[in-house]
């Protein structure tokens, strides 16, 4: 069945799970999944896709000699679901400059987070390591500086005294399988819009820390 909702692509690396709210939200949310496309081929969430009949597209970055032709090959699967956007759901590949400017305002990532507080890898175990009384996720446009560009949402948590790695990862992922659907959701509905290297919802600035989403 043919509809007119926005036509968006998930870029993954593993399990999906992000991809799979995304899914589940999909036909409440104003936009559908066109393609999922992997840098890996054994990613769970190609299965995941499958499993819900969305098609699926592998590029695998070890078989390009650089990050430019990985780019192209990668610019060519997305540009055949025809999106107008492309949610990067825990893809672990640095994208070039060149690809950025390319889809610029129409990528959003997914950071387990409070940005601009660290960007980066390894985050639950660098807030416990610094003490931070606070976590959390941001959803952010993507732009040429890495996990730097201008955040859309937040979600934070309160950190407790038996917390590790491993739940906090949990308790984030809980989050952002309510964080993301939404913010996607209102790309759709053409409430958000990336200007120079400003977020606007409903054509308001962001501050620095996005809009506070009341999700429990
Ligand atoms: C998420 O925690 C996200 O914040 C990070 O990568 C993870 C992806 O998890 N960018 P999943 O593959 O969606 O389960």
């Amino acid at each position: 069945m043919q509809n007119n909702n926005l036509s968006v692509v998930v870029l993954i690396s593993g399990n999906g799970s992000n991809l799979q709210a995304l899914l589940d939200f999909s036909s409440a949310g104003n936009y559908r999944i066109s393609g999922v496309i992997s840098n890996k081929s054994d990613a769970y969430g190609l299965q995941r896709a499958e499993q819900s009949n969305i098609p699926t597209t592998v590029v695998e970055h070890r078989r390009y000699a650089n990050r430019d032709l990985f780019d192209k090959a990668l610019s060519e699967a997305i540009d055949a679901y025809e999106p107008g956007l492309i949610v990067l759901a825990g893809f672990m590949r640095i994208l070039s400059a060149k690809f950025i400017k390319r889809y610029n305002g129409k990528i959003l990532n997914i950071h387990p987070s409070l940005l601009p507080n660290y960007p980066g890898t390894n985050t639950h175990q660098r807030v416990l390591d610094a003490g931070e009384k606070l976590h959390g996720v941001s959803v952010h446009f993507v732009t040429e500086e890495l996990d730097g560009g201008p955040v859309i949402a937040q979600k934070s948590i309160a950190i407790e005294s038996i917390d590790d790695a491993d739940t906090l990862a949990l308790r984030i992922q809980d989050k952002e399988h309510l964080l993301y659907p939404a913010v996607v959701s209102w790309f759709a509905h053409g409430r958000l819009q990336l200007e120079a290297n400003d977020a606007f919802l409903d054509e308001q600035l962001l501050p620095e820390t996005g809009q506070r989403i009341l999700i429990s």
